[in-house]
């Protein structure tokens, strides 16, 4: 039987068999820990956390062996970032919990069930709001009309996010039609997001279907036929986006217009949604529903940022008008560039690039500047 997502996955690393031994006990009585694994030899604790991914990791601090236990902190640290450590130890060799050297907890023999289950669901619970608050932005690209400038916008601005030192992903959730792979002219084998296992994903599976862009962003395909779009539910989405959090900075998402379940997922676990419009009346119209709906479902107002695309192309609508539609003037403009533009996306390369200097790139720029000002990512670089 597959484990509650909710239950937390506890590795221990413990030499002595009566201490395992209690401790397996004490977690058998209850259902939100599962011990997966007891590794009594530090040299196999690396292997174990990259290939069972626990979310916490326990280690006997008096631990035996060629591996100490403070070797088995810092190998903990390289293979699994941001899983948190809880030192098991006696009151003669007290350890203080260190957030700077990978400590999270401290529980000091003898210890109750109730304290074992307390430290460890600290533990995890401080790692997880750390993971989803303060560590990377997620930022989805939405326009509730097809064709208004999306998917330029999200690859240009998930480039421009990279060459300001961010780690970055871009992820097509266009399932249908993932553009991305036209646009960057992937071959039709390139894997998607439905290689990915369906039960519990590690940063190992990620690498193996992600897709390197020579712009330097890693890029999570769509599937490569129409009909497998189906395949993919909102729960498989926010597992995706949630270890794409922990991996990557920043996360930048081109959605579809349609407000489907997945659609509204992302959107959902997004920090901030960047919303095209331009001048244009069925866009316009359909932003304005779009706005009502995201009211109703109870999104803060500072979430959405308007992207004004084109700009300069007003077509007879006045700003005023447009600000009345949005309830305020848009965020951000990005001005129109159709040689520059249609010719980038026809090479496959962004043109905050190759053209840096044209308005249009620095119009980009200053979106990513925007979205590195955001709390979470500013507090990357403190
Ligand atoms: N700022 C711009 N200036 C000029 N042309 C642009 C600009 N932004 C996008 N375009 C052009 O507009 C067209 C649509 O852009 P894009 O494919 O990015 O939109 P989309 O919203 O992702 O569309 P779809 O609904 O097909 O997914 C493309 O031909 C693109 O080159
Ligand atoms: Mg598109």
């Amino acid at each position: 039987m597959s484990s509650p997502a909710s239950q937390i996955r506890l590795l221990l690393v413990e030499d002595v068999p009566q201490v395992a031994q209690y401790v397996r006990g004490l977690l058998d009585a209850q259902q939100s820990i599962k011990l997966v694994d007891v590794v009594a030899d530090g040299g196999r604790v690396a292997s174990q956390v990259q290939q069972l991914r626990p979310d916490v990791v326990i280690v006997d601090w008096l631990l035996q062996g060629r591996t100490k236990a403070r070797r088995v902190v810092e190998l903990v640290r390289e293979v699994g970032p941001g899983i948190p450590l809880v030192v098991l130890t006696v009151p003669q060799s007290p350890v203080e919990p260190n957030a700077a050297a990978g400590i999270a907890g401290v529980l000091a023999m003898p210890f109750s069930g109730f304290e074992l289950v307390n430290v460890i669901n600290a533990a995890h619970q401080k790692a997880s709001s750390v993971e989803t608050a303060g560590r990377s932005s997620v930022v989805a690209v939405y326009a509730p009309k097809g064709g208004v400038g999306r998917t330029t916008l999200a690859f240009n601005l998930a480039v421009a996010l990279a060459s300001q030192g961010r780690k970055t992903c871009l992820v097509d959730a266009c399932f249908q039609f993932g553009d991305l792979r036209s646009l960057l002219k992937v071959p039709a084998d390139a894997p998607s997001i439905l290689d990915l296992p369906t039960d519990r994903i590690g940063e190992a599976d990620l690498a193996d279907v992600l897709w390197r862009d020579p712009s330097r962003i890693d890029i999570l395909l769509a599937p490569s036929r129409v009909e497998l779009a189906e395949m993919i539910s909102a729960r498989d989405v926010e597992k995706v986006l949630s270890l794409l959090r922990r991996v990557y900075e920043a996360v930048v998402i081109d959605l579809p217009a349609t407000l489907g379940d997945v659609t509204l997922a992302i959107l959902d676990a997004a920090d901030t949604i960047l919303e095209i419009v331009t001048y244009d009346s069925t866009t316009l119209r359909n932003t304005q529903a779009v706005s009502d709906a995201f009211r109703a479902i109870g999104y803060a107002a500072a979430k959405l940022r308007y992207v004004l695309m084109r700009a300069d192309s007003a077509g007879g609508i006045k700003a005023e008008d447009l600000a009345r539609v949005l309830g305020r003037a848009p965020e951000h403009s990005i001005v129109s560039d159709g040689p520059l533009v249609v010719q980038a996306n026809n090479e496959g390369v962004p043109f905050v690039l190759a053209n840096p200097d044209a308005q249009v790139s620095r119009d980009v720029v200053a979106v990513a500047a925007a979205i590195l000002k955001a709390p979470a990512l500013a507090a990357v670089r403190r």
